[in-house]
């Protein structure tokens, strides 16, 4: 049984990717440092999947403890990174916060990585380092443009570090995944996203004032240059994001890369607006959503979305759930989170 570390792994994404790799037959050795995700999530790993990850609390940030932890732990394959702070607006007011964590933790899984045997790694990267881009949908090659916050450069410079590191490196092997925006939950509604305090993205906002938690859903401008005027993201539901690691993996393991370094877009190939995120849910649901039109957010991007040709061709991972399924999943997360019935 080949053993993968997860870093990040009690977090959103990277809960639903220990799922799917212990469904796929790894051994998962989770290391998070709880900040922003708590330790019951084994429980829902579990419950879903029968086995309990082994779990280290490690701040990955701190280069003696992360080689500490690597060394207790034997026969590695690879390494799955998801452990970063990804909050777009605290990363503008705490930026050095945002780059002390986000990129020691990498530098030092890199280096740990060069002194051992195990050699394949993949990093979450975001649709973020694109941009607007002026020619929809992106594809891989699509130009980097300078980030709109301190977690974008965040990403960008991430994959930079590990350009560099690969290129230097023998044997050194890694694979970028560039999500879009991942929503939705595990079918079982056994694990979901968790955000702590006031949600931030969308969906999280939408199952919480459906949960009566908010009052109301604030929709940022309809003035945007889109059919009906609000803004248009790629929502891919978690649990396809999540197969795509292990595809992404697989290549890895299985010398199948076509180069040491790749990258790939992973979302649907769709745009949605939000308010066709609003009607989808409150269709799926029979829940009607109190929502209003307020000013545009600073920040954020008019559309984007992805072309998923190349990740689909040599990846062969493909978007399975619609956004109905993602929507129903998180409203029923969220009801079996709060007790709703
Ligand atoms: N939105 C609302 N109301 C809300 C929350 C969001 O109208 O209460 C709108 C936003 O304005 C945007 C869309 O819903 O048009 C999606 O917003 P999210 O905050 O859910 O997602 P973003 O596209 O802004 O950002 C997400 C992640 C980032 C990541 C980025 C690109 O939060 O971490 O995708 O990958 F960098």
């Amino acid at each position: 049984m080949k053993k993968i570390i997860v870093t990040g792994g009690t977090g959103y994404i990277g809960s639903h990717t220990c799922v799917e790799l212990i469904n796929s037959g790894f051994e998962v050795i989770i290391i998070d440092d709880l900040s922003n995700s708590t330790i019951e999530v084994l429980d829902g790993i579990k419950k879903i999947t029968g086995i309990k990850p082994e779990f280290y609390k490690i701040d990955l940030a701190n280069a003696k403890e992360t080689l500490r932890c690597f060394d207790t732990i034997n026969n590695i394959s690879g390494v799955i990174h998801f452990a970063a702070y990804k909050a777009v607006g605290e990363s503008v007011s705490l930026p050095l916060k945002y780059y002390k964590n986000n990129l020691n933790s990498l530098i030092n899984i890199l280096e740990t990585m060069q002194g051992k045997s195990f050699k394949n790694l993949i990093f979450s990267s975001s649709c973020t380092v694109y941009g607007q881009a002026e020619k929809l949908p992106v594809t891989e090659q699509s130009p980097i443009i300078k980030a709109d916050s301190p977690y974008g450069n965040t990403k960008q410079i991430s994959e930079e570090i590990i350009y560099d590191t690969i290129n230097s490196t023998e044997n050194l092997k890694a694979i970028s995944l560039r999500y879009f925006n991942p929503i939705g939950a595990h079918e079982s509604a056994e694990i979901g996203e968790l955000p702590i305090g006031e949600p931030n993205n969308l969906v999280p906002y939408i199952t919480q004032t459906a949960a009566g938690i908010r009052k109301q859903l604030r929709i940022f401008g309809n003035d945007y240059n889109t059919p009906d005027g609000t803004a248009i993201r790629d929502y891919i539901h978690v649990t396809d994001l999540a197969k795509a690691h292990i595809s992404a993996l697989s290549r890895l393991v299985n010398n199948e890369n076509k180069t040491n370094y790749e990258v790939f877009n992973i979302g649907t190939g769709k745009g949605d607006s939000v308010l066709e995120v609003v009607n989808t849910f409150e269709k799926v649901t029979g829940i009607k959503l109190n929502y209003k039109i307020v000013n545009r957010r600073p920040g954020d991007i008019e559309q984007i979305w992805a072309d998923t040709s190349y990740s689909e061709k040599n990846l062969r991972s493909k978007t399975e759930k619609s956004l109905g399924d993602a929507l129903l999943s998180a409203w029923n997360w969220e009801k079996k989170y709060r007790n709703i019935t």
